[in-house]
C-alpha cells in the first residue's frame, strides 16, 4: 500500500467549512439571540433619554429662571424705594408751599403714618429742613442715595434686606424729575422686605410655571423629532434581527435629511449588506456540504482504484508498464487533491502549541522530504545552527515545506539546463521577531498567482495544483501573530518573507520561575 492508500484509510475527516444543518442551527441562535437582546433592551422609565431630557430641561431651565430672579428682586426693591421718594417729594411739595412754621403735631403724625415713613426732609440750596417727624428722632442703620445705586449695592442691599431687614432704619433720599430740591426721608424697612417676599414669591412660582410649560413643549418637540425616530430605527433593528434573511426586515428610510436620515439610509444599506453576506455564506455553506459529500464518496472510490493500480504496476506486459506508471501518478495526484480539500474543509486549525524550535534541523528535515537530491536544484540551508524561532514546530515545518515545494515546483518547470536552480531558506532576528526568508532563482510568480496571493482555490497557476499551498501557509503564521508576504518576484528570483514574533512573557509566570529555586 502506498502511503497516500495509508492516508486514505485513516477515518473520516471533518470537512465543509460550515454544513446546511449547522446553517439552520446559526438561525435559531441568531433568532434567540435577537429575543435575549430585545428583553435587555427595555429601558426602564428613570433610565429613558426622553426622562432624562425632560429632568435636565426643567433643571436648566429654572437655573436660567434663577440668574434672572435675583437681580429683577435688587431692581424691584431700588424702583420701589424710589418710589416711595416720589411720594415724599409729592407731599413735601405740598407742605412747603404751607410756609415755614411746622404744622400741628398731629397732622405731622397723620401724613407720617399715611405715607409709612418717620420724618421727611428737603434740602434746598445748601440748607436743610425738616418738615414733619415723629417724636423721637430716629437713628439710621443705613442711607441710600437711590439714583446713585450700583449693581452691586442692589444686590447686597436686596440680600441685606431680605435675611436682616425688618426692624432697621433706613435713610433714603435723592432728587425726583427736574426738581432742584433733594427731598429726603426715614423709614423702617419693614414695608419694603414684605413687599419684596411678596414680590420674590410671585417671581418664584411663575419661573417654576415657565420652566415647567417650556420643559414640556421643549419635551415634546424633542420626542417628536428625535426619540420618536430613534424608537423607530431600534424597533426596526430588533424585528430585523428577529430574521435578517427576510428582505422585508430591512428598514424603509423616512426621506428626512437630518442625522437620523443619514442613520436610516446607512442602517438599510449595512442591513442590505448583511442579508447579501448572509445568503452568500448560506450557499457556501450548502456546496461546502456537497463537496464534502462528493469528497467522502470519491475518496473510497479512489482508495479502490489505488489498490488496483499498484497491483497493475506488478504486470510484466510492457504496454501496461508503459502506462501503469502514469496512471499511479495521476491517481495519487487526484488523492492527494482530495485531502487537500478536506484539510482545508476543517472548520480550524488548532492553536500552535508554542515552544523554542531549532531553525537549522527543521530547515533540514524539510531538505530530506522534499525529495529533491539528483534533481537539479540545489538547497542552501542558510540558517545558523544556533538559530530559535518561537513557534509550532509542525505548523512550522507546513509552512516551510508548502514554500519550499513551490519553489521547487516552479524551478524544475524551467526547461533550461544552464539556468542555475537554487532553494535558499535563511534567518535573521530583530528584537523579538524573528524572520524567516525563503528564496528561489525560478521564474517568479505567474500573474494569477499574484493577484490572488493567498487565496484558497484561486490562486493556482499549475496543472495538478489545488491553490490551497499559500493560503494554508499564510493562515498558519497569522496564527502565530505573524505574517507572510512575497517580497519579491522578478523573473529569476522569488522571496517569500515570514515574521514570527516571540510569545509575549507574562510577568508573574518569569517571576515565578526567577524565584524557584534551582
Ligand atoms: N516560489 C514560487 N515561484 C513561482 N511561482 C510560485 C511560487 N510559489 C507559488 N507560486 C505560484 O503560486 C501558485 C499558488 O501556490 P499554492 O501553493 O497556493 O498552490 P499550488 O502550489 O498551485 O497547489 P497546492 O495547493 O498543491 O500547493 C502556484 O500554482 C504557482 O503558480
Ligand atoms: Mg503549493
Amino acid at each position: 500500500m502506498t502511503s497516500a492508500t495509508a492516508a486514505l484509510s485513516v477515518g473520516t475527516v471533518p470537512c465543509g467549512r460550515r454544513t446546511g444543518a449547522e446553517a439552520t442551527e446559526l438561525g435559531h441562535e441568531t433568532q434567540m439571540r435577537a429575543e435575549r437582546l430585545e428583553s435587555s433592551r427595555r429601558v426602564p422609565f428613570v433610565r429613558r433619554l426622553s426622562t432624562k431630557l425632560l429632568l435636565l430641561t426643567v433643571l436648566f431651565v429654572l437655573v436660567a429662571e434663577v440668574l434672572i430672579f435675583i437681580p429683577s428682586v435688587a431692581a424691584y426693591r431700588v424702583r420701589w424705594l424710589e418710589e416711595k421718594l416720589g411720594t415724599v417729594a409729592a407731599v413735601g411739595a405740598v407742605l412747603i408751599q404751607g410756609g415755614p412754621e411746622p404744622l400741628p403735631r398731629a397732622v405731622q403724625d397723620d401724613v407720617l403714618e399715611a405715607i409709612g415713613v418717620q420724618a421727611i426732609a428737603v434740602r434746598d440750596g445748601g440748607t436743610s429742613r425738616l418738615l414733619v417727624v415723629t417724636e423721637v428722632p430716629p437713628e439710621v442703620d443705613e442711607h441710600i442715595a437711590v439714583s446713585e445705586v450700583g449693581w452691586t449695592d442692589a444686590l447686597s442691599g436686596a440680600a441685606g434686606t431680605l435675611l436682616w431687614g425688618g426692624q432697621r432704619l433706613l435713610r433714603v433720599y435723592g432728587r425726583v424729575g427736574a426738581s432742584d430740591k433733594q427731598f429726603e426721608l426715614v423709614m423702617t424697612d419693614a414695608g419694603l422686605r414684605s413687599a419684596m417676599l411678596v414680590y420674590a414669591r410671585n417671581i418664584a412660582l411663575l419661573s417654576l410655571l415657565i420652566s415647567l410649560s417650556t420643559a414640556a413643549l421643549v419635551f415634546v418637540a424633542i420626542n417628536r423629532l428625535m426619540i420618536g425616530p430613534i424608537r423607530g430605527l431600534r424597533r426596526s433593528m430588533l424585528r430585523f434581527a428577529r430574521a435578517p434573511d427576510d428582505p422585508t426586515r430591512v428598514i424603509r428610510p423616512s426621506g428626512r435629511r437630518d442625522e437620523l436620515g443619514v442613520a436610516e439610509n446607512e442602517l438599510a444599506s449595512l442591513q442590505t449588506q448583511l442579508q447579501k453576506t448572509l445568503s452568500e455564506q448560506k450557499h457556501l455553506a450548502d456546496l461546502g456540504l456537497a463537496v464534502s459529500k462528493i469528497n467522502h464518496d470519491m475518496r473510497n472510490i479512489l482508495a479502490s482504484a489505488q489498490l488496483l493500480s499498484d497491483r497493475i504496476v506488478t504486470v510484466k506486459d510492457p504496454a501496461v508498464q508503459a502506462v501503469a506508471p502514469k496512471l499511479v501518478r495521476a491517481i495519487d495526484r487526484a488523492v492527494s487533491y482530495s485531502e487537500g480539500v478536506l484539510a482545508y474543509g476543517r472548520t480550524q486549525e488548532p492553536p500552535p502549541q508554542r515552544r523554542r524550535v531549532r531553525l537549522r534541523q527543521l530547515v533540514d528535515e524539510v531538505h530530506g522530504l522534499l525529495g529533491i537530491d539528483g534533481t537539479g536544484v540545489d538547497f542552501v540551508n542558510d540558517v545558523d545552527a544556533a538559530f530559535e524561532v518561537d513557534a509550532d514546530s509542525e505548523q512550522l515545518y507546513r509552512v516551510l515545506s508548502n514554500l519550499s515545494r513551490n519553489a521547487v515546483e516552479a524551478m524544475a518547470g524551467d526547461r533550461e539546463s544552464a539556468v542555475v536552480r537554487r532553494l535558499t531558506i535563511s534567518a535573521e532576528r530583530t528584537g523579538s521577531i524573528s524572520r524567516i526568508l525563503v528564496a528561489d532563482t525560478g521564474p517568479g510568480l505567474p500573474q494569477k498567482a499574484r493577484e490572488n496571493l493567498f487565496a484558497a482555490f484561486r490562486g493556482s497557476a499549475r496543472s495538478g495544483g489545488t491553490g490551497l499551498g499559500l493560503a494554508i501557509a499564510s493562515e498558519l503564521v497569522r496564527a502565530h501573530g505573524g505574517t507572510l508576504e512575497l517580497v519579491e518576484s522578478v523573473g529569476g528570483r522569488t522571496v517569500f518573507a515570514m515574521t514570527i514574533p516571540d510569545q509575549p512573557v507574562r510577568l508573574d509566570v518569569a517571576r515565578s520561575v526567577l524565584r524557584r529555586p534551582a
